[in-house]
């Protein structure tokens, strides 16, 4: 049996459910839970799918239409948490992260990679969030402009395995993610 002690086994375990739920729209981690700060400093949370985890980076992304109120957010404080449950792994995973909004040039490749069906996703109108007369009061043309990746930069990593023996763990960038136990 794994050594129960082992921090960086811990925190790799951890990027694998990540990384899987790049791969695998089945896997939990596809769809975090992603949380900003309103303008107003009203914390707003909503389902997103995860695009890419880079652990070599410490980074993960999602794209967004960049007319969303999450941008706005983000626009006015860049910080955002992700949240993920896995529940065969009893595993709960937490990002706390800084978020550059990346656009134009910049997302060639992420767009290229979006399916044809996936494209209408970007370019509502009106506005995601505004209010409409009727239920289906929308069109969803496809705008390219308004495609962006939201690059998000992991500052820390907050670890709970629920079993016999609870485990959880924090990990920060600031040092190289060496990881710390901390009391469930
Ligand atoms: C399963 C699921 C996946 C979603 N994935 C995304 C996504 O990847 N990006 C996104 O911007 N919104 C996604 N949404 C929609 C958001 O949850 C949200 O309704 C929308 O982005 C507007 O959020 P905002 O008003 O807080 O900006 C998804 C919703 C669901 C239910």
């Amino acid at each position: 049996m794994s050594d129960p002690n082992d921090l960086a086994a811990f925190l790799a375990s951890a990027w694998q459910h990540l990384q899987r739920g790049v791969a695998d729209r089945r896997a939990p981690a596809r769809y975090p839970t992603f949380a900003t700060v309103s303008p107003d400093g009203v914390p707003e949370a909503r389902t997103v799918a995860l695009r890419r985890a880079s652990r070599s980076e410490g980074c993960v992304e999602i794209h967004t239409d960049l007319v969303t109120p999450k941008v706005t957010a983000l626009r006015a404080s860049p910080r955002a948490a992700l949240h993920v449950w896995v529940p065969r792994a009893d595993m709960q995973i937490r990002l706390t992260t800084t978020v550059t909004i990346l656009t134009g040039t910049h997302v060639d490749d992420a767009w290229a990679q979006v399916p044809a069906a996936s494209r209408v996703s970007y370019g509502t109108v009106p506005d995601p969030g505004l209010p409409i007369d009727h239920v289906y009061a929308y069109d969803k043309p496809v705008d390219r402009t308004r495609f962006a990746v939201l690059r998000c930069a992991i500052d820390h990593i907050d670890l709970v395995e629920l079993g016999a023996r609870h485990r959880r763990a924090a990990f920060v960038r600031t040092d190289g993610w060496a990881g710390t136990w901390l009391a469930p």
